[in-house]
């Protein structure tokens, strides 16, 4: 399905951003543990210990995770959303994303997506394009700073797709899904809005989008990594790794 190249550049993304998570976590454990470092690299398995669990509740986290626009300004421009994805971002159609506490450049980019037909869906695609660049980092803003997506907490307990989730496959290569979106699913740092929040979005949209990266209908994530990441993992295990997510 991937031409050389491209495999070659979503191997290089995989190996940059791994190797950054990697090189944070093992640089906030030197702090937590002043013992020399073992010889054998530690495996890329998350702990809590090891990740710090994202914040999304103090004003200076909602400030970054807003991105560049105004909250306040956005809640007019929103009402177009609102209809769909909910007044709070809470939407209550399970196959529309919730957008509420996600990151607002995050959401930028997906609507920006939808404009170029990187991303294609039918609906998506009309909305966003009667919408410019000005109205979206607004948008963004107001959705990233309602009170963050939460699941029911009873789909947590999904044992496989916890263990894919916090700890991957090392024998197929499969990094955790932690490494990249957060122990909790809500991200990794305010800052960093390229890893979106999942944790609490609706079962059916996650799956859904799971299903998309591995045909290739979706691959709008850079360098492909999460056609990668998809292409490893059979239906049980998608459907294990949806439900969990949906209940953080
Ligand atoms: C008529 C209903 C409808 C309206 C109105 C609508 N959306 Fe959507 N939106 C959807 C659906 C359905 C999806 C899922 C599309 C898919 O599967 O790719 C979606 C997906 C999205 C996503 C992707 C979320 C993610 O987690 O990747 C973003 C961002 C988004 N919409 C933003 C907006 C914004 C901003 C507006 C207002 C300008 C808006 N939407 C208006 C129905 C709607
Ligand atoms: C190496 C980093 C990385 C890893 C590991 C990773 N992801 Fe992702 N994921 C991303 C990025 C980056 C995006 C955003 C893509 C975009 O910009 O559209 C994403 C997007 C997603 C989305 C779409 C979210 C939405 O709102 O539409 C889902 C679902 C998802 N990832 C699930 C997973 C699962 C499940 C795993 C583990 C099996 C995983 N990811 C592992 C980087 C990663």
């Amino acid at each position: 399905m991937f031409h050389l190249k491209t495999k070659i550049a979503a191997s290089l993304a995989l190996a940059f951003l791994v190797t950054s998570s990697a090189t944070f976590a093992a640089s906030k454990a030197k702090q937590a543990n002043p013992q020399p470092a073992p010889a054998v690299p530690a495996a890329p398995a998350v702990t809590t210990a090891s990740t710090p669990v994202a914040d999304y509740t103090s004003a200076a986290a909602l400030k970054l995770r807003g991105g560049k626009g105004d909250a306040v300004a956005g809640a007019d421009k929103a009402a177009l959303c609102q209809g769909c994805h909910g007044e709070e971002g809470i939407s209550t159609e399970p196959l529309i994303p919730k957008l509420a506490g996600q990151y607002g450049n995050y959401i930028a980019k997906q609507v920006r997506n939808y404009q170029a037909g990187i991303r294609t869906h039918q609906i998506m695609g009309a909305v966003a394009a009667s919408v410019t660049e000005d109205e979206l980092a607004d948008i963004g803003a107001f959705f990233a700073n309602k009170p963050m997506m939460k699941g029911s907490g009873s789909s947590a307990n999904n044992q496989l797709g916890k263990d894919l989730f916090m700890n991957g496959d090392m024998s197929r290569m499969l990094v955790a899904c932690a490494q990249c979106h957060g122990v909790t699913g809500k991200g990794k740092t305010p800052e960093n809005s390229a890893f979106p929040v999942l944790g609490g979005q609706h079962k059916d949209y996650l799956l859904g989008q799971l299903i998309n990266f591995r045909l290739g209908d979706r691959s709008n994530s850079p360098g492909g990594v999460m056609n990668i990441m998809v292409q490893r993992l059979n239906d049980t295990e998608l459907e294990a790794l949806a439900d969990y997510i949906s209940g953080l």
